[in-house]
């Protein structure tokens, strides 16, 4: 009896962020946001509020990583796209240069001063707005002081871009008031930059330029060395499902950064065999070979990750245009398998979500995604499969955990931007 309520709940749930999605005005969002009594607002009244406090609204997509993980810093290739979970930001001007931030999710307010920005020891969650501010500045743009508010509906630390979506809004907004404009992908740049020096995270582009730069319906296969990006359709046939382990992970805590230099160190020892090599991006698996001797097996195998993950990417981009969908879901699965023996950065959490989603009917393939150590799981399956997965995935992983994971079904929506208000 227990399990059926908890199976219902985690339907009301998912549905109601595809509805609120569709149509946030429509009877069946508004009856599923009363039952649930949850704090997801609609649109339309976070509009009003915006309205009733003379503010100007802005929002900024999650990131879903279909494929291509780690690849980012080391000038490879990656397969994402956004989703429908939004970070939303008021923002009104102040007469001085003060940014005051309010955090609904973490029930904190906050501020610093634009002349005298300062990166914290430990950085928390105000530093991300810092390091946008002070970079902008930076690129000789005079930022005014402001009023903001955030409210995030991204699960913090579950590895869908919680990060580089706060900074989008938050880069978007301060410009915007400021009377001053940025090309999309040099504010993805600058987004980076911002994290890697005052978050602590020598993180890659992708997050930040599928926040900035993805446009709805579509994934992107991103060059992160030239930045050149080809968009593909996602087929009807499939919807991706991601799943919450319940496991946060938090990058700035060191393990992240030490997979990058991992990455660095394996990449120096090839280069002294192939001196050509600028990154992991121009080594092939013959090159690694001949390099295997000069390091150990743990640095190995974290290039091995890589040099195949970008494989896996192309392979996974000619799957997805010529609509071989098992194809995809096979490369998904490997993709998660050489994140957990090569990469070593799963988690227990992980792999029991990952093995109930390979159980399931209808499932193509599942692995974990964003930068792992916990968060959340991806799984490609049939579209027409969605409910009962969904139904499983909540049944059969509450079981193991004792509470209703939260799931999302991803739904490729609108870079960061403004939003129309009138
Ligand atoms: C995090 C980083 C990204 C990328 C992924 C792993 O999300 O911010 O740059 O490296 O991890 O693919």
């Amino acid at each position: 009896m227990a399990t059926q309520l908890r199976v219902h709940y985690t339907h009301l749930v998912t549905y109601l962020g595809y509805f609120n999605e569709q149509d946030p005005e429509s009877i069946i969002t508004r009856i599923l946001a009363a039952c649930l009594s949850i704090r997801r607002m609609t649109c339309s009244a976070r509009i009003s509020e915006a309205l009733a406090v003379n503010a100007r609204l802005f929002r900024a997509p999650g990131r879903v990583n279909i494929i291509g993980e780690h690849t980012d810093y080391n000038d490879g290739l990656v397969l994402p796209t956004n989703t429908a979970l939004y970070t939303w930001l008021t923002i009104s001007p102040r007469m001085d240069r003060t940014v005051q931030v309010t955090s609904s999710n973490l029930g904190d307010m906050q501020s610093f001063s634009l002349d005298d920005i300062r990166r914290s020891e430990y950085p928390g969650w105000l530093d991300y707005l810092k390091g946008v501010a002070a970079l902008i500045e930076s690129q000789g743009i005079r930022l005014r002081g402001a009023e903001i508010s955030v409210d995030g509906e991204i699960p913090i630390g579950g590895g869908l871009s919680s990060s580089a979506s706060l900074e989008l809004a938050a880069a978007t907004a301060l410009l915007e008031i400021s009377g001053a404009t940025m090309q999309p992908q040099q504010l993805a740049s600058l987004c980076q930059q911002a994290e890697q020096l005052y978050a602590g995270v020598n993180c890659g582009i992708m997050d930040q330029y599928t926040v900035a730069c993805c446009q709805r319906g579509e994934a992107i296969l991103l060059d992160c060395r030239s930045l050149d990006a080809t968009s593909v359709a996602i087929p009807a046939e499939i919807s991706l499902i991601v799943t919450d382990s319940g496991v946060k992970h938090r990058l700035p805590d060191g393990s992240y950064n030490d997979r990058a230099d991992e990455c660095q160190k394996a990449l120096e020892l090839i280069k002294k065999i192939e001196p050509d090599v600028h990154s992991l991006r121009d080594v092939s698996m013959t090159m690694l070979h001949k390099a295997q001797d000069s390091m150990d097996s743990r640095l190995f195998r974290r290039a091995r990750h890589v040099v195949k993950e970008i494989d896996r990417v192309n392979s996974a981009f000619a799957a997805l245009k010529s609509n071989n969908i098992e194809k995809l879901g096979a490369l998904v699965s490997d993709s998660h398998a050489s994140l957990r023996d090569d990469f070593e950065v799963s988690c227990d959490e992980v792999e029991r979500l990952v093995e109930i989603a390979d159980a399931c009917d209808g499932a193509l393939g599942s692995r974990m995604v964003g930068g792992g150590f916990g968060g959340c799981v991806l799984s490609v399956v049939h579209t027409d499969r969605v409910d009962e997965i969904v139904q499983q995935l909540g049944s059969d992983y509450g079981e193991i955990t004792g509470e209703i994971p939260w799931i999302h079904i991803v739904l490729p929506t609108d870079p960061a931007a403004e939003v129309d208000t009138q």
